[in-house]
């Protein structure tokens, strides 16, 4: 059952109901300003910093689930009757209610009595700020004498704070009104320097700033006593909950339609004002109203979501495609690659599943975010892979996260994550790759963020293997530590109570826990060391790192290899994890996908084999799942993995995250047709058919599909903010599509099903544009290669002389040799 319908050529999808499954959330904002937006309004924004620096108040875990945001209240005098034209938190049954989530906008449209009203939501480029933009018309053949109210609540900045230190926070709330705008200050009396303001394009007739004054003690949202008597009380907040409630008038003859503009800002005066400033206890409003007077004209507005569509458009067009598959090319032209760009500026940080204040950005996740955006937006991956390896340790391992404020690792989390510095090397080859910029070798980059100890970005990645190669264990296998990609597997952290992971307490007699999987990433980046290492010209790294990876990988062949998949790890009492001889969790995904990409078992049999076992073991029409049988109790052994009741999160669900690493392997093998089945099982635009049962957005990938083994197969959790999104557009657009940047060229060998008759895609790879043009000629996927018509011999399309804008590429597939 669907929910709604894409718009493909708006970049939307439209959401016809209010009553979806759950609240479906977009984003808004792409720089430093960033608000969540669920298709009725609620959802918050913060500048920067989900935690230190939130705008809008947002209970998490409420009931019902999705309450607080950006309301507007309309209220006709003549009956008294109010409404929500964003149907939340109202809730009264409109006429026709659409919710159109776009790329970086959200248009949320009913009617109701006669009047149809639009708001529109997003944040202009290059400002701190928020635009809702309201449209009310009169559809009624008589006058209608309305009444608007815009609200927001305030947070007192520091989120955390904010929902659970109320005997401070009651009294410290301070807001100011003046020339038709309210000014949040909270914290402005101390050493902050930071407020919100919070204005309309229309004349105040009323406004409120505590809450209690605007919904009354004991009132909810969808009540508000100021809305239901049809006046505000122009209340000034001192302590409490300071909110911002604007109240306007409006009087529509027949047919008339009315715009009003309100905008929410966030402002920072510069430091040499701070001190004066404080003094005086005021804000330098000054700095906010040339903004409030730009962005409170239509025309500006107008422009402004112009300015936004172009930046998006620019962003896009890097790379489209044309395949037979309407699926794929949603989510490869729209949807992926925005899901991309929001784990870009989000990380794990804030969702409608993360609350903001939890975590900063993990060191995995960031390096392999950077997989599905460093072709959109190369210049911040670069940033971004600097920030990271800064957060490297001597060691060559690394902080498992760090705080994107200060750019510091997280002390409270650690290190020890043994395959994290791994993804180091991985995410530094995937940049240079698509720009070419071996340069960024060069770039000194401390370690643990300390002066003096900066070295060149190249030596933090041979520190990288190094560390896997000073910690292996009784069989030879790199030792997991505290975890490797599965965080929840936790072989040497017995923690003293079920969940609490992150708990190290000393194994039986020593970590000596080994992780398959580790050794196969090991293979993996060693090969991408190599290669990388040849680009360089640097013959000795070369043979070193093929050394590496040729010493493992009989290691993992031997005892990594279970007869039938490769086995997952080594517990700490030495005892295979992964195994056909284990009660529980006999297989699991993340070796196969892991080992076969690295190359592992693709002459013996192991590869083909090892898939084999995962379609028969792990495949469900809902995608595959991460291990099998799942724990069905709590091991002290195995830690937070068997927290998880079988069918949920790293205990037996489809993990999105690891399905791609499956779809890669089979193109390995050159099996399309199966790898383009996986990519379809778990694809969102495909599931959206079955949305009251996968219930999270259908346009964006979970991380999360409760596996077979769970009372409620099929349902999605965790929306937004995973690692799939990068993954899969990997996966779609590398491997199966074939279109790969290698350190030498743009290389095209797809992969893809026998029925698909041709291709076509537009792609921007080092300041050259690339036409390319798929045509199946036969079964197989043997390719021949013609660039500007002449046949080449590799795959792989030559760079082309300095100064080529546009290069024409042909690719017959299934060409007889
Ligand atoms: C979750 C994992 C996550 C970890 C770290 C665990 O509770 O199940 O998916 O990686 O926390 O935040
Ligand atoms: C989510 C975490 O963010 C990621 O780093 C981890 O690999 C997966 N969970 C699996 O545990």
């Amino acid at each position: 059952m669907r929910y709604g319908y894409f718009d493909d050529k708006t970049r939307e999808y439209v959401i016809t109901r209010p009553d979806t499954p759950l609240p479906w959330f977009n984003y808004l904002g792409c720089e430093e300003y960033f608000g969540l937006i669920s298709h009725t309004a609620g959802g918050y924004s913060f500048y920067k910093d989900a935690r230190l620096r939130r705008l809008i108040r947002y209970r998490y875990n409420n009931a019902p689930m999705d309450i607080g945001g950006r309301y507007i209240y309309l209220r006709d005098k003549a009956t008294g009757t109010y409404w929500s034209p964003t149907w939340m938190p109202v809730r009264r049954q409109l006429d026709t209610f659409t919710c159109r989530h776009g790329i970086g906008t959200t248009t949320i449209a009913s009617t109701f009595v006669g009047i149809s009203a639009e708001v529109l939501y997003f944040v202009p480029m290059g400002q701190n700020l928020e635009i809702w933009r309201l449209r009310v018309k009169n559809l009624r053949d008589t006058p209608a004498n309305l009444m608007s109210f815009a609200s927001v609540e305030f947070c007192l900045w520091d989120a955390n704070d904010d929902a659970t230190n109320f005997q401070r926070n009651y009294n410290v709330g301070e807001v100011e009104v003046l020339d038709n705008v309210i000014y949040h200050k909270t914290e402005y009396r101390e050493r902050r320097n930071h407020f919100a303001y919070f204005t309309s394009s229309a004349p105040m007739k009323a406004f409120d700033t505590q809450r209690e004054n605007f919904l009354g003690v004991f009132n909810g949202w969808d009540s508000p006593q100021a809305v239901a008597k049809g006046a505000c009380s122009n209340s000034i907040a001192h302590g409490w909950a300071p909110v911002g409630v604007i109240q306007s008038e409006l009087i529509l003859a027949p047919g008339e339609e009315r715009e009003v503009i309100f905008l929410l800002g966030y402002m920072e005066n510069p430091n040499e004002e701070k001190f004066e400033d404080q003094a005086k206890q005021v804000i330098n409003k000054s700095r906010a109203l040339p903004l409030i007077k730009q962005f409170t004209q239509a025309g500006e507005v107008q422009s402004a979501l112009e300015n936004l569509h172009h930046y998006w458009d620019a962003l896009f067009s890097r790379f489209q495609v044309t395949t037979p598959d309407e699926h794929a090319n949603r989510m490869i032209n729209i949807w992926n690659a925005y899901q991309c760009m929001v784990t870009f500026n989000m990380s794990r940080s804030a969702s409608g599943f993360e609350t903001g204040i939890g975590r900063g950005m993990g060191f995995r996740d960031s390096t392999q975010d950077l997989f599905g955006f460093v072709h959109m937006v190369p210049e911040r991956a670069r940033q971004r892979l600097l920030d990271i390896a800064a957060t490297q340790l001597e060691t060559g391992g690394a902080y498992h996260q760090y705080q994107p404020l200060t750019k510091r690792g997280n002390d409270a989390v650690g290190s020890n994550f043994n395959d994290d510095p791994l993804w180091l090397i991985l995410s530094v080859c995937a940049y240079i790759k698509e720009t070419g910029d071996r340069g960024v070798l060069d770039e000194l980059v401390s370690y643990d963020s300390k002066p003096g100890s900066e070295q060149p970005l190249y030596e933090h990645l041979q520190r990288a293997i190094q560390y896997i190669l000073e910690r292996t264990g009784p069989h030879g296998l790199p030792l997991i530590g505290r975890a490797d990609w599965n965080d929840c597997l936790n072989l040497n952290c017995f923690s003293s109570e079920p969940g609490e992971s992150f708990q190290t307490t000393t194994g039986k007699d020593g970590k000596v826990a080994e992780s398959v999987f580790i050794g196969g990433m090991l293979v993996l980046a060693a090969h991408e060391m190599a290669e990388l290492a040849d680009y360089l010209g640097n013959k000795k790294d070369v043979d070193f790192y093929n050394k590496v990876a040729a010493d493992m990988e009989p290691i993992v062949t031997s005892h990594g290899w279970d007869g039938e998949w490769f086995r997952r790890a080594y517990d700490d009492y030495g005892n295979p994890v992964g195994s056909a001889t284990c009660k529980e969790g006999q297989i699991f995904i993340e070796p196969q996908g892991m080992c076969v990409m690295a190359g592992i078992g693709l002459k013996d049999g192991k590869a083909e084999k090892a898939l084999q076992s995962v379609e028969k073991r792990l495949a469900t029409e809902h995608g595959i799942v991460v291990n099998n049988p799942g724990y069905t109790q709590y091991y002290l052994h195995l830690g937070e993995i068997s927290s998880y009741p079988p069918g949920y999160k790293e205990n037996g669900s489809v993990f999105c995250h690891t399905n791609p690493w499956i779809m890669i392997s089979e193109t390995k093998l050159g099996h399309g047709d199966k790898a383009f089945d996986y990519y379809k099982r778990i694809c969102p635009s495909v599931r959206e058919a079955i949305s009251e049962v996968h219930r999270t957005e259908p346009y964006v990938y979970a991380q999360t599909i409760a596996g077979k083994e769970a009372p409620t197969k099929g349902e999605a959790k965790n929306s937004w903010l995973t690692g799939t999104a990068a993954w899969n557009f990997v996966a779609i657009t590398q491997y199966i599509l074939g279109i790969r940047p290698t350190f030498t060229g743009l290389s095209v060998q797809p992969v893809f099903p026998e029925s698909w008759k041709e291709v076509t895609a537009s792609r921007l790879f080092r300041d050259v544009k690339y036409d390319i043009h798929i045509q199946r000629v036969g079964p197989g996927n043997a390719v021949e290669t013609f660039v500007e018509g002449r046949k080449i011999e590799t795959p792989v399309i030559p760079l082309p002389p300095p100064g080529t804008a546009c290069v024409k590429v042909e690719v017959k597939v299934g060409s007889p040799k």
